[in-house]
């Protein structure tokens, strides 16, 4: 991996030090040593790309990419996710439109579509005529989810390992009854997220986004709130409003999104109701 040729948009990390300035804004109370590999470092200079040249993927990109997404773990090996890969163009732009008008989906030659799939589980209990009434329990619902960030986020990984961009589209939920239906989806596959993946346009620089301090983040042995959790907040959005800035960002503090987020569930849009169209879906809550 140490000897690939770097994406366009990749600013080298020499070491450990370079990493952690970049990734906590020169705020890191990590200690100076520690373990460090290449790998490592390709993982804390995980930045979203949003800036794509329509240029296709090389062939077999695509099975290369779902390769290293199923070699992820996965709760008690159900393998309860699917992924569908989205590259006609007029279906991505269904897509785009449902998910904010995020031109990305449209620009970047593949969409892939995160699916939570208890849908396997219960075809093969049908053809093998057993029951399978823990499939609307809650609990199934979190494995097929937990599975399917897993499996997606190895994905992003490997992508990333071949110099490809990529960037999360949570904004698919806005429209999940649609998406399903769009995609065909049977009942018991639930449409989590998408994924745009392409080539980088070089024009368009990005850079590490700084994330909170370790000592907020991080327990040892049990939760404890920090004491100054407060005045490391104030210090984070001082930070991420230099980096929104640096960036040609809308400048606007780390803690007004988290408030302006939670504030009600208007803030949710139309994902405040996707509780109704999961269980419409084929899952439970209980
Ligand atoms: C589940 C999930 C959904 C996301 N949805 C969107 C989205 O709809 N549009 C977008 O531009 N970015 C989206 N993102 C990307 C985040 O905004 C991004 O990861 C975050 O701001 C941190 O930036 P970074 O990935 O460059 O470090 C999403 C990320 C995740 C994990």
């Amino acid at each position: 991996m140490s000897d690939r040729t770097p994406a366009p948009t990749t600013i080298p990390a020499a070491d450990r030090a370079a990493c952690f300035a970049a990734r906590y804004a020169g705020a890191t109370d990590a200690p100076g040593d520690g373990p460090w590999s290449p790998v490592v470092a390709d993982l804390m200079n995980h930045r979203s790309v949003r800036g794509f040249l329509p240029d296709p993927l090389a062939a077999g990109t695509l099975e290369t990419l779902v390769g290293a997404a199923q070699s992820a773990a996965s709760s008690s090996n159900l393998q309860s996710w699917s992924v569908v890969a989205v590259e006609d163009p007029a279906r991505r732009a269904r897509l785009a439109e449902w998910s904010n008008h995020q031109r990305h989906i449209a620009v970047a030659p593949l969409f892939l579509v995160f699916v939570a799939d208890l849908s396997r589980a219960s075809r093969l209990a049908a053809a093998r005529v057993r029951p399978a009434a823990a499939l609307d329990r809650f609990d199934m619902l979190l494995v097929a989810v937990t599975d399917a960030a897993i499996a997606a986020e190895r994905l992003v990984v490997a992508a990333e390992a071949l110099g490809l961009g990529t960037v999360y589209i949570g904004a698919l939920r806005n429209r999940m009854a649609e998406v399903a239906a769009e995609l065909a989806l049977p009942r018991h596959a639930l449409p989590l997220f998408g994924l745009s993946i392409g080539h980088p346009d070089p024009a368009v620089v990005t850079a590490v986004k700084p994330r909170l301090p370790q000592a907020l983040v991080l327990h040892r042995e049990r939760y404890v709130t920090p004491d100054d959790e407060a005045d490391r907040i104030a210090a984070y959005d001082g930070a991420m409003r230099a980096f929104e800035a640096r960036q040609g960002m809308a400048v606007l503090d780390w803690s007004d999104k988290v408030l302006n987020r939670v504030a009600d569930a208007a803030s949710l849009g139309d994902r405040a109701a996707i509780g109704a169209v999961t269980v419409a879906l084929g899952f439970g809550m209980t």
